[in-house]
């Protein structure tokens, strides 16, 4: 059961790896629902702690070190930046955004593990695991690939299958090897510290149960895990980077990274809380607190089963009132994939783009992967942007505005008579803020987002219909009360469109000239400018406007940047051909290889492969055919320097002879590319 009107909220949002930057499906999986969930509490008044960082340890971190041929400290120092600087940016308003490096956490989660240890929570156990002796370590999650045995996916990891979201252990994998040196693993035992969630299945049913109002996708994963019922599973790990196992005897061991990654959200809720003064245990221990997870759905199992679990078996803190997790998103018709540089990086879209945040964000709260997976595609993101933000919401606020700067000298006009209808619209406008509300609520964020179009379409239409720059004529006190009624739905805009595009209602604060003490609990109100308020400055101009239109280029420069991406892929996926067998300097010796000048080409008739050549060879020049002609205009190659083989035997190719061959290799995109020497050499220098 969900707790009714909370005042206190603890909303975290998954601590990602510090293994890379962040992506469009990272946001709009998990982030900006998260933002746009807390700045609605803040605006009704809730007391809110939004809690984020990086997650440091795990295999994801040395994979990605040895990768990068640097240590696992310096891949974290790099993306930790990078990645809080990306979502400072981009509006995403963590009360604090920390890391699992940090001291206090290193303490929080070895105090956790030693509260558990003490209470005689977990199960000491000597197992065999798999052991890379090629490595000469143990193999641990990432470090092991196999199939997975609940749905068959060849490439499960040691700890979890991503296809299917199981928890797993490495001996559950089918046919397993070693990610580090590809051999096939043998087994070692080794003594490891298991919670007993088999044990704790009950409890943990219970409270999954109790929750029937979770997203159907995340409370239909847990009852298939809960049904195929839960197995111990290991809290360390034989590993030399994370958290150190707080025993005297556990020499080489450190906390398995989704044991402390969670605890990460407690630490750092104390790190904020000692920056601002506050008791963190208000946030953890008392039950009158919600706690909200914002996750992706591959972090399901580890924040409905195993971080229950272990908080359950600590006793002293709350449990999650619901883990809102969103399925993926795909980009262009491909699943989003750091490794083929398939996505779209927010830190290069901020520098791309810059100024378009709230574009980025309306877009991915309209296509969120709320229930099923969503599509992200560039001429979406257009015509969103020229159609929904500049044609409906953009639209609408200019017009308010730029009319009350004309027809009634900047300031809010008086409100005259109301007619049928301006009482029609006002008793509309009334409902929206609490529609909009529920919606985010109930963690329906696009729901929530069609109905604020909705509010700026009711606007629209009012102006459409009422028409107050014909009736300024006739009746001007008649127009006056339109804009009123106008600029109150403006004002309206500017508090419920805050959580969606912040950018955009500070924007309009200033342009109302307003302050933020505009909020939830007073929107809905046709009175929240006062008759003679000034506003801002008048727009002056397209740089003064709410949203600009996107133009062709600027969408084709992305598309094109994601077809570099799939171009370069498909080669890295060439393999580099074997070496053919040796030879010896006599056989090389006997090539003479030379360099030309290309003083003629021309095609051969009949033949789409083979242009003719004339190179100056320095003797008074020879005639070379080459099958380049696909890849090479005549005119373009005429002047080029060449490398060729001067003394292969002539032949007769398409009627014409062949004095030699010209030396190419493959460019990485395929095309045909001259081996020309570094430095201009005369024509006739041999190669040796
Ligand atoms: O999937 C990930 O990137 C994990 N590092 C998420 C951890 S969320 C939390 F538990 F810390
Ligand atoms: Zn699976």
């Amino acid at each position: 059961m969900s707790l009714e009107n909370p005042q206190r909220y603890t909303v975290t949002a998954a601590l990602i790896y510090a293994n890379g930057p962040i992506h469009i499906g990272h946001i709009a999986g998990c982030y900006l629902p998260a933002d746009i969930y807390v700045r609605y509490l803040r605006s009704t008044g809730k007391d809110v702690a939004f809690i984020s960082g990086t997650d440091e340890h795990g295999v994801p971190i040395t994979i990605k070190a040895k990768k990068e041929g640097i240590t696992p400290k310096e891949v974290v120092d790099k993306y930790y930046g990078q990645i809080k600087q990306a979502f400072s940016d981009f509006g995403i308003s963590f009360d604090i955004y920390s890391r699992t490096s940090n001291q206090i956490h290193h303490e929080t989660s070895q105090e956790f593990f030693t509260k558990l240890y003490e209470k005689g929570d977990f199960i000491e156990e000597v197992t065999e695991q798999y052991y890379d002796e090629v490595a000469g370590q143990f193999l641990a999650d990432r470090y092991i690939v196999g199939t997975c045995p609940v749905c068959g996916n060849p490439n499960a990891y040691g700890d979890q299958c991503e296809r299917c979201g199981t928890a797993l252990s490495p001996t559950e994998l089918i046919e397993p090897h070693s990610t580090l040196s590809g051999s096939k693993p043998v087994m070692r035992s080794t003594k490891n510290w298991f919670l007993p969630l088999d044990r704790m299945q009950p409890e943990i049913e219970n409270y999954v149960n109790s929750h029937p109002e979770w997203k159907t996708n995340v409370f239909g994963q847990c009852q298939s895990w809960l049904k195929e019922g839960l197995r111990p599973r290991a809290m360390t790990r034989d590993l030399d980077w994370g958290i150190k196992v707080p025993l005297p005897n556990a020499e080489g061991k450190v906390l398995y990274v989704w044991f402390d990654a969670p605890i990460g959200y407690i630490s750092m809720t104390k790190e904020w809380a000692a920056e601002q003064g506050r008791d963190w245990e208000l946030y953890w221990r008392d039950e009158h607190t919600k706690l909200v997870h914002f996750i992706g759905k591959d972090n399901i199992v580890f924040h409905c089963i195993i971080f229950p679990a272990m908080l359950m078996a600590e006793g002293s803190f709350i449990l999650a009132d619901n883990v809102p997790a969103n399925e993926f998103m795909n980009l262009e018709g491909d699943k989003i994939s750091t490794s083929r540089n398939w996505a779209v990086w927010l830190h290069e879209y901020l520098d791309e783009l810059p100024g378009k945040q709230d574009v980025l964000r309306y877009v991915l709260a309209a296509n969120a992967p709320e229930t099923k997976d969503s599509e992200f595609t560039w001429k979406d993101f257009q015509a969103r942007n020229n159609s929904e933000l500049v044609g409906i919401l953009g639209n609408f606020i200019n017009r308010a505005v730029v009319l009350t700067h004309k027809m009634a000298d900047g300031h809010v006009p008086l409100l005259g008579e109301l007619t049928a209808y301006d009482q029609q619209v006002l008793d509309e406008l009334a409902q929206f803020p609490d529609r909009i509300g529920q919606s985010i609520g109930n963690y329906k964020f696009r729901e929530a987002l069609v109905s604020l179009m909705d509010l700026a379409r009711l606007g629209n239409k009012y102006l459409a219909e009422t028409e107050p720059w014909k009736a300024i004529k006739t009746d001007p006190q008649r127009a006056h009360t339109i804009l009123n009624i106008a600029l109150q739905i403006t004002a309206n805009l500017s508090i419920v469109c805050e959580p969606f595009l912040p950018f955009t209602a500070e924007k309009l604060r200033t342009q109302l000239n307003i302050t933020d003490h505009f909020n939830w609990t007073n929107a809905g109100r046709a009175d929240l400018l006062v008759e003679g308020h000034a506003l801002g400055k008048a727009p002056a101009g397209p740089e003064d406007l709410m949203f600009a239109k996107i133009e062709d280029d600027e969408i084709n420069k992305q598309i094109q940047k994601l077809l570099n991406a799939k171009r370069m892929n498909e080669l890295e996926v060439k393999t580099v051909p074997e070496l053919r067998s040796e030879i010896t300097y006599d056989d090389f010796a006997k090539m003479d290889i030379r360099i030309g000048t290309i003083t003629e080409a021309e095609r051969v008739p009949k033949s789409d492969k083979l242009l003719k050549l004339k190179v100056d060879d320095g003797v008074g020049g020879r005639q070379i055919l080459s099958g380049i002609a696909k890849h090479f205009a005549p005119e373009e190659i005429i002047g080029k320097q060449v490398t060729f083989l001067a003394n292969l035997a002539p032949r007769k190719m398409m009627g014409f002879e062949s004095q030699g061959m010209i030396l190419m290799a493959e460019d990485r995109d395929g095309k045909l590319a001259l081996i020309a020497p570094g430095d201009a050499v005369w024509n006739g220098g041999t190669v040796s």
